[in-house]
């Protein structure tokens, strides 16, 4: 009764706008977004699902400098699509991806003589829309703002990161949405009635990444800014990135979604033949427990003598590449570096050839330290200097929290920082180099469209509990990244330290046990995942290394198995084009009890190895205890499995 109360009155409401509603539904129906005009000439939506409504009349448009283009339209034209396609990813959490959803575009016309397009999508978890300027008198605007609102007709409870948050590394905090303030996107949603949503934008480029200004059940856009005040100058036709919202009954069903990647657009690059998921260890971990430098000296990190023994343990160890930072001059100021000049010590030309001779590709590195202007004025000669010397990855960084752009200083986030991101990964293809980007803009899907850009940071890593004053990060934190900015898209966290230690700061640590560390692997996504302790720390622990010897880091498909945010996940992913499983779980402070029904696995007799904390695992006193064992499964059997507390669990299953 109550639902279908809330449903009249969401009609109600918008059948008072001088125009009749226009809709579009989902493909089975159970989802229908409302478009209408109010009186005023302003646009708004509802959503309803299920016959209940989840957002109620909320306002959508811009302000530009030169017209309020959140009211004041007419509605001249309408336009309706629908796709069902299935596409194929070049790498990914999964190889086939359905787009199925039915589109309006409603084109409206301002009374300054501007036009506009609203395209809005309804898939059956979920929605999406974008602002759409065709061709027309108008050749430019200048964004003010945008209009864009959520108007929830419940109480929720927001994860989320403030938004001033330097390169979005915080610990993700759950809060009513009525206490929240403003905050990055994304957001994941625990909703009132017990299921969750997933607020984000997709296809971010050439606009500002999106904020999310939040008081009770009202979510409003605040734009990243430019130094100039404005948020965004575009040039006509234009399309600002997608506004999506993710709505799904169980954790399952929010993280197999795919909105995200499908608003994206398809592949553009014709050659993908040279991009390649890899595993990597690199000359890093002793940099940020400074027992090395990044800067030559004696304890210089990336020397050749250094590299070459790096190179040989990854061909030894089933390691694909070798990241090396530190080799290049500019480190002593982190404001001058040179992209193309090596320290004394470090023989490009010979490392290059060493590391081919043994089949492992090199992960260059490129910290600008903020001046994006400088990298990005020489981006073509740096990549035509790395191509040379057989370099395919690069990982880039910009270690201060307002770059220098070529329109000066600005937010990474900002119009500015999204343009010259998206410079350097458009220009990187052209040498067939493949990106890793640290203090990134929030990830948006934009791998669809052009895959080099493999894997961004935009969290608090692994490095966190190297040199943290606050201890590191606490176990929970793995629990959350899985359900929050992994959504987002991969994640360069950095796993797999076998190590506990800390001899610069002995009250910062990794809060967590070996097998925990191993299951990171599986659990936080990445096609370039990072094995980040030193060498010498995994020759010490070779059966627990076996286990990252044997998994791979591109997939068929994923699935979540069992979760919840801040507490624990089970997560199974199965190997690109093989009968093969790796499944990984961790959970926070609590020690607990899972269980992993096997009905997955196709109809055969498989071998698993379980990576399991040992009885008297404890991550304070004990966390290297690990019991690997062996056993026969099939579909038919459930796994029964003890974590300890901040602990985990990795299985290989083929
Ligand atoms: C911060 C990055 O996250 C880290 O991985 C890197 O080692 C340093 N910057 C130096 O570039």
């Amino acid at each position: 009764m109550k639902k279908i109360l809330i449903t009249l009155l969401a009609i109600s409401a918008m059948l008072s706008c001088t125009h009749k509603p226009m809709s579009v539904s989902s493909p089975d129906g159970s989802l229908t977004v409302n478009i209408a005009l109010n009186s005023d000439g302003s646009p708004v939506y509802n959503v309803i699902r299920d016959s209940v409504t989840i957002i109620t009349d909320s306002r959508l448009g811009l302000t530009a400098t030169s017209a309020d283009l959140s009211r004041d339209y007419k509605i001249i034209g309408t336009k309706t699509n629908s796709a069902d396609q299935t596409w194929e990813t070049i790498w990914g959490e999964e190889r086939k991806i359905r787009d199925h959803h039915n589109e309006l575009i409603i084109s409206l016309k301002h009374s300054s003589g501007i036009m506009m397009d609203i395209a809005v999508r309804a898939y059956d978890d979920g929605f999406a829309f974008r602002y759409l300027f065709p061709q027309q008198d108008t050749d430019s605007l200048t964004i003010l703002a945008e209009t864009t609102e959520y108007n929830f007709t419940q109480d929720h409870e927001l994860w989320s990161i403030p938004w001033r948050t330097e390169y979005y590394e915080a610990l993700w905090k759950k809060s009513p949405m009525a206490l929240t303030d403003t905050v990055c996107s994304p957001v994941t949603i625990e909703m009132a009635d017990g299921t969750y949503a997933f607020m984000h934008e997709a296809a971010l480029t050439d606009y500002p990444a999106q904020n999310f200004v939040c008081s009770q059940r009202h979510i409003t856009t605040y734009l990243t800014p430019l130094a100039d005040g404005t948020s965004a100058h575009i040039k006509l036709p234009f399309s600002t990135p997608w506004r999506f919202m993710t709505l799904a009954k169980t954790l399952r069903q929010l993280m197999a979604s795919r909105i995200m990647l499908n608003l994206n657009e398809p592949c553009q690059l014709h050659d993908t033949s040279w991009i390649r998921p890899m595993k990597f260890i690199g000359i890093w971990w002793g940099m940020h427990l400074k027992t090395m430098t990044w800067h030559a000296g004696p304890q210089h990190g990336a020397t050749t003598a250094n590299m070459l023994r790096y190179i040989d343990f990854a061909a030894e160890n089933g390691i694909d590449a070798v990241l090396a930072e530190g080799w290049n001059k500019g480190w002593e100021t982190w404001t001058d570096f040179d992209f193309m000049t090596p320290y004394p010590d470090w023989d490009m030309d010979s490392i290059s050839r060493y590391a081919t001779s043994r089949n492992i590709a090199i992960v260059g590195h490129n910290e600008t330290g903020g001046n994006a202007a400088a990298y990005e004025l020489k981006l073509d000669s740096i990549y035509a200097y790395h191509q040379k010397h057989g370099i395919h990855v690069i990982k880039t960084g910009y270690v201060s929290p307002v770059i220098n752009t070529i329109d000066g200083p600005q937010y990474n986030r900002s119009q500015a920082g999204v343009r010259h991101y998206r410079k350097v990964i458009e220009t990187a293809a052209r040498y067939h180099i493949a990106i890793d980007n640290h203090e990134p803009v929030m990830p948006t899907g934009l791998q669809r469209t052009l895959p080099n850009l493999m894997t961004q940071e935009g969290v608090r890593g692994q490095e966190w509990n190297a040199w943290s004053t606050d201890g590191g990060n606490p176990p929970e934190h793995v629990t959350v990244l899985p359900y929050t900015r992994v959504l987002a898209g991969p994640m360069d966290f950095t796993p797999c330290l076998f190590s506990f230690e800390n001899p610069v700061h002995p009250e910062t640590r990794a809060q967590s046990t070996l097998a925990n560390q191993l299951a990171l692997l599986v659990v936080l996504y990445s096609p370039l995942q990072m094995a980040c302790d030193l060498p010498e720390n995994y020759q010490q622990r070779p059966e627990a290394w076996q286990f990252v010897r044997d998994v791979p880091c591109d997939w068929e498909r994923s699935t979540l198995i069992d979760g919840a945010i801040g507490q624990y996940t089970i997560m199974a992913r199965q190997k690109r084009g093989a009968d093969e499983w790796y499944l990984g779980a961790v959970t926070n402070s609590e020690a607990r009890d899972i269980t992993i029904p096997l009905n997955f696995l196709g109809d055969r007799q498989f071998t698993a190895v379980i990576y399991r904390d040992a009885d008297d695992a404890d991550w304070r006193a004990n966390p290297y205890a690990l019991t690997v064992e062996q056993q026969t499964v099939t579909a038919a059997d459930t796994l029964r499995l003890h974590l300890a507390a901040a602990g985990g669990c990795a299985i290989a299953i083929r």
